[in-house]
């Protein structure tokens, strides 16, 4: 029975370019959403932009455009990004839309009829000059526990502390700068505290679905058990669901000002999006029964399934509210949530100084070959929620070597002589020897077939790949020992030599059907050269005696280090020298995911992040210790073109008592003669971490202004007024 199933992926920020952290997620479904459809199961893949909440209307207005703008444009460059790469949706649509709003209202109505919704005053932290409420993200002060200052109102990226924005010292407006105020307001909340809620999701998260198969991974089922507590044991809060005017997003019904919080209406998109698929559907003469998968009581008749593939980050909502929402609304609740990890590139987080915040469009721009990162994400991608890491050396060396070296080798080899000794006509007939190799070949393929089935179906398709890639080297075997090069020059091998490169293409034809989930795009052109209908899962197999093929054209070049070095370059945002990760840092990229995911949980941070003020804040600033200091000593250095070695007193003396100036080596050479600044006084930022030069230590750093190009003006050092003497704080 073929299955019906509706497909989603997380619904991305449209703020934000998508990255190639993103496309692990999208690929991973991607994949599986072709690989069901080649087995015959019915598949509707949707996604949508997730287009509401304060992020979106600060970067709108900060852009100059109205958020309805704003989320269009994104809209067009999301879908630009994921059809790249061969993420092919059905529908692409948006939360800001007619039908969103329709599912959102139901949904909201059913849980208030079924006394799930309340209301309670809160107070909250407000921007007096924005005149908005302020997310947690959009407020920074001093961390109550450690005092590290410039940290984020719900947790401290220094200590890892969590706590409440309005514990946080000297609290300011990430948004305008100002002192927030609290002020208090009504908020609605959904009750996911009340026992049906949590009697349900105890449920939900033990069972299995339609197809027999767990719910959850069984890391998402542990956090699960770890949120949900022990049997009798009640630990959810009730979800507050609303926020105050101004807000882009749908004014809730009957509260005038109130808004639907973003994360609530961001997962009804999918539904949304689903709903609009339909009917546009409809339009072409084509019926998508939507109820059939979004009524409870029609899926469990019909049979119907609903995955969600999302990223860890993003459990906790999908997990908790959104089942429990669809529930107590009368909706079908998810079939299955398919969570992956997060990326990580050459083992560290991802890093824009480094170019390893690689956006989809760069990648595009730089003209690498998308299927080349799908060939390497599915790689490494084996169904859990583990973290995916991009090492480009190892990518450019599985590509070459897999795709390259092995796969796409079979046929350049022998494609060639069946197209110009054999009129492009595959053999109809094997010799008795022959056939005998190609059953051996045939029933190690069919044997594999099983378990690649298998692995697909369970995500893991680096399992997958690694039985594929074995089946590679078979084939590569046997075009290897009958060298089919030679045969062509033996003047009476001419049947065997056709035989041989038959068999060669037969079994490049079924690693194509095998790799076509991951592949789509190669896997065309393939069936395009061998003029062969569109291979199904079960066909991929058959083999092609007698049939006539067209002439082979070059599938995939080998990835050169030099593409791969000019797209960091592209993604490359300052020109600050780009550090190599270190062991440490490398090590960190997991304890930095497991804080990511934490900080992501309320509010997403690096979309709160991107858009918050460009200011520095007067914390900022205070960092910087900036002292005068007087120059008692200055002298050039030998070997260096530009520096100065500078000695610099800031009232700094050792255990004796006796004065012990800092060394710093400033690049003035250009402007300054050495004697000339002996004895006098400047400005030097004290706090600077030392720094190892060719010449020795350096302990700080001197100010002097400059022109916007450098120094084409001349380099002038700064100098107090007087009275100022050194070691005086500037401040
Ligand atoms: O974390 C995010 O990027 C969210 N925009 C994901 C939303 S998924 C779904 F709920 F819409
Ligand atoms: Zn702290």
């Amino acid at each position: 029975m073929p299955r019906k199933i509706l497909v989603t992926n997380a619904l991305p920020y449209a703020n934000g370019d998508i990255h190639l952290g993103h496309l692990v997620g999208y690929i991973q479904a991607d994949i599986w959403v072709r690989f069901q459809r080649m087995r015959g199961h019915s598949v509707h893949y949707v996604c949508a932009d997730d287009t509401h909440g304060t992020p979106v209307m600060l970067r709108a207005e900060k852009e100059g455009l109205t958020p309805e703008q704003l989320i269009d444009r994104v809209h067009g460059e999301h879908l630009r990004d994921f059809t790249a790469f061969g993420v092919a949706f059905d529908n692409y649509h948006s939360t800001h839309s007619a039908e969103n709003r329709f599912y959102a209202e139901d949904i909201y109505a059913k849980l208030r009829a079924g006394g799930l919704i309340d209301t309670r005053s809160i107070e909250q932290y407000y921007d007096p000059v924005k005149e908005m409420f302020l997310p947690d993200r959009f407020i920074k002060g001093e961390c109550p526990k450690c005092g590290a200052a410039d940290q984020y109102g719900d947790n401290c990226e220094a200590c890892g502390a969590a706590y409440a924005p309005t514990e946080l010292k000297n609290p300011y407006s990430a948004v305008s700068g100002a002192k927030p105020v609290l002020k208090t307001s009504e908020h609605y909340f959904f009750r996911l505290s009340d026992e049906r809620a949590v009697a349900f999701l105890r449920e939900w998260t033990r069972g299995t679905n339609a197809a027999g198969e767990r719910r959850l991974q069984a890391e998402a089922a542990n956090k699960m058990k770890e949120w949900l507590g022990e049997e009798g044991e009640n630990k959810l809060s009730d979800w507050d669901i609303s926020r105050d005017a101004p807000y882009f997003g749908f004014e809730i019904p009957g509260a005038p000002g109130k808004y639907f919080y973003v994360w609530l209406d961001a997962p009804i998109g999918y539904l949304a999006s689903f709903r609009n698929l339909a009917d546009k559907r409809a339009a072409e003469g084509e019926s998508i029964v939507v109820e059939d998968y979004t009524d409870a009581a029609r899926a469990a008749t019909a049979g119907t399934e609903m995955v969600h593939f999302i990223g860890k980050d993003i459990l906790y909502f999908h997990a908790l509210f959104w089942p429990a929402m669809l529930k107590f609304a009368g909706y079908a609740t998810p079939s299955q949530l398919c969570v992956n990890g997060f990326l990580t590139v050459d083992g560290a987080k991802m890093s824009k100084s480094r170019g390893t915040f690689i956006t989809a469009h760069s990648y595009i721009a730089q003209k690498l070959n998308p299927e080349w990162l799908r060939y390497y994400f599915a790689g490494k991608s084996n169904g859990t929620m583990e973290d995916v890491d991009l090492n480009l050396d190892d990518m450019i060396a599985k590509v070459n070597s897999d795709l390259v070296g092995k796969f796409v080798n079979i046929a350049s080899r022998c494609a060639g002589f069946i197209a110009k000794r054999f009129d492009g006509r595959l053999a109809s007939e094997l010799n008795e020897e022959l056939a005998l190799q190609w059953g051996a070949l045939d029933a190690k393929f069919q044997m594999a077939h099983a378990k690649i089935t298998q692995a697909y179906e369970d995500r893991d398709y680096s399992r997958a790949l690694r039985e594929i890639m074995a089946l590679a080297d078979q084939a590569n075997s046997f075009v290897n020992d009958e060298k089919p090069w030679e045969l062509a020059k033996q003047p009476n091998n001419e049947a065997r030599l056709h035989q041989v490169c038959s068999i060669a293409i037969g079994l490049f034809k079924a690693l194509t059907g095998l790799l076509k989930p991951v592949l789509p795009k190669l896997a065309e052109q393939v069936e395009a050269f061998l003029n062969i209908a569109p291979m199904t899962w079960n066909d991929a197999l058959e083999p092609l005696a007698g049939h006539t093929i067209n002439a082979y054209q070059h599938l995939m070049t080998r990835i050169d280090r030099k593409q791969v070095d000019a797209l960091l370059e592209a993604n490359r945002e300052s020109l600050a020298p780009a550090a190599a990760p270190t062991a440490k840092e490398a090590k960190d990229a997991k304890a930095a995911s497991s804080q990511q995911r934490h900080a992501e949980k309320q509010q997403h941070a690096a979309q709160a992040a991107e858009t918050a003020s460009e200011h520095i804040s007067i914390d900022d600033f205070t960092k910087v210790e900036l002292r005068i200091a007087r120059i008692v000593n200055a002298e050039h250095v030998d070997g260096a073109d530009k520096l100065i070695r500078l000695q610099l007193d800031i009232g700094e003396t050792d255990d004796a008592g006796a004065a012990k100036p800092r060394q710093v080596f400033a690049g003035i050479k250009s402007a300054y003669d050495p004697a000339s600044l002996v004895g006098r006084l400047t400005v030097m930022v004290a706090n600077l971490a030392p720094r190892k030069m060719k010449f020795g230590m350096s302990e700080g750093m001197v100010l002097a202004a400059s022109d916007a190009e450098g120094q084409t003006a001349g380099l002038f050092l700064l100098s107090p007024d007087a009275g100022a003497t050194p070691g005086m704080r500037v401040k």
